[in-house]
């Protein structure tokens, strides 16, 4: 039996890989390390926690003897990294925050797997998931291909080149056998609601003011997160060591056209009349080193792995939008207490 160490399973992508990974695989066994910070919660892996292939540990990966010690015990055979700070406003206010959990922790992973694995790298792999933020911002044209140089504009994506940089260098200098994706924003069920997406879902079921930054026309390419899953699952079974992947939405949107889009959809599902969300629309002072556009080249993935988005951008929002209307509750716990402290200082 595989044990799988999959880092961040409590989080957004993570909750989505790990239910596929139990659910899918009952010759591994599943070991779900994450420290629920904010972000983590267990209520997004709940409907699996009796699974026998699964298993919850709770701790820091910038820990480094707790984590060599879970190596030691455990034995793992592959490593999904998921676990990070993931939050680009939190980075500008505490950048050494992602420093710790973004480099230091992934470095504690690299020298864990190292340490078991002993030279011995058969049947090993090292999956460090990544973003397309660290290829910084493209202007109106163009796309980040897997060979785009790194140009990383903020402190998150900065923290995340850096530990991609020490993934790839330890493929260079010891042989780990690694692979890295890099991916587009993800939206979908369980996304926390600081992230754009949920946060005006959230905000316009409360009828709240829709923080837009700038004049709205940044533009990001989106994916559904369940279609982040599968391709993580390719990735990881039938990627090539030492190579990195893309993995896109092929689906550009400009922020203000997302949000129109979203408003509509919501007066649909709230029974409001056309209109009334965008009226939410609340224009607010830019992110400083706000990135103008990222969009992703696809084509290796899609090419060499046969992976390509299975729903259109208006089935995964319908599904998104319906799946926060039914779950409201978990919106509730997860927005009390520390997420109001924090949405106050954010946008007041
Ligand atoms: N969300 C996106 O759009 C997106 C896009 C591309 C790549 N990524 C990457 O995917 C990964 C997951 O992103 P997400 O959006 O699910 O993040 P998230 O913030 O929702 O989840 C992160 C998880 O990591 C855990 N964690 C944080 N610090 C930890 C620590 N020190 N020790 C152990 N666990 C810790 C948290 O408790 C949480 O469960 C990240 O590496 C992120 O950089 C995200």
């Amino acid at each position: 039996m595989k044990k799988i160490l999959i880092t961040g399973g409590a989080g957004f992508i993570g909750s989505h890989v790990v239910r596929r990974f139990v659910t899918k695989y009952s010759n591994y066994k599943i070991y779900n390390l994450d420290m629920l910070t904010y972000a983590g919660n267990l209520e997004n892996i709940k409907d699996i926690e009796n699974f026998e292939n699964y298993n919850f540990i709770k701790g820091d990966i910038v820990d480094a003897d707790f984590i060599n010690s879970i190596f030691q015990e455990y034995q793992f055979d592959g490593v999904i990294h998921l676990a990070a700070e993931s939050h680009v406003d939190r980075s500008i206010t505490d950048p050494l925050a992602f420093v710790k959990t973004n480099v230091i922790g992934t470095m504690n992973l690299l020298n864990a797997s190292k340490m078991i694995w002993k030279d011995d790298y058969s049947n090993k792999r090292f999956y460090h998931i990544s973003t397309d933020e660290v290829y910084g911002t493209l202007g109106e044209t163009g796309l980040f291909t897997e060979k785009t140089a790194y140009d990383p504009n903020s402190p998150y994506s900065a923290s995340k080149a850096s530990s991609d940089h020490f993934v790839r260098a330890y493929g260079e200098t010891y042989g780990l056998p690694y692979v890295i994706t890099n991916c587009s924003n993800n939206y979908g069920p369980n996304h926390f609601p600081e992230k754009l997406i949920p946060l005006f879902i959230n905000n316009i079921i409360n009828n709240k003011p829709l923080p837009v930054y700038g004049d709205g026309k940044y533009t990001r390419d989106w994916l559904f997160v369940k279609d982040h899953a599968v391709a993580i699952d390719l990735v990881f079974h039938e990627g090539k060591n030492h190579e990195t992947y893309n993995i896109g939405g092929f689906n550009e949107w400009q922020n203000i056209d997302l949000v129109k889009l979203l408003c509509k959809k919501m007066d649909v599902k709230l029974g409001r009349q056309q209109g009334d969300s965008e009226k939410l629309i609340t224009y607010v002072k830019d992110r400083p080193g706000h990135d103008l556009r990222y969009a992703i080249d696809a084509t290796k993935i899609n090419k060499e792995l046969g992976w390509k988005p299975s729903v259109t951008f208006e089935e995964g929002l319908e599904q998104t939008i319906d799946w926060y209307l039914s779950n409201e509750e978990w919106l509730r716990n997860v927005t009390s207490g520390e997420y109001q402290k924090y949405y106050e200082k954010q946008y007041s």
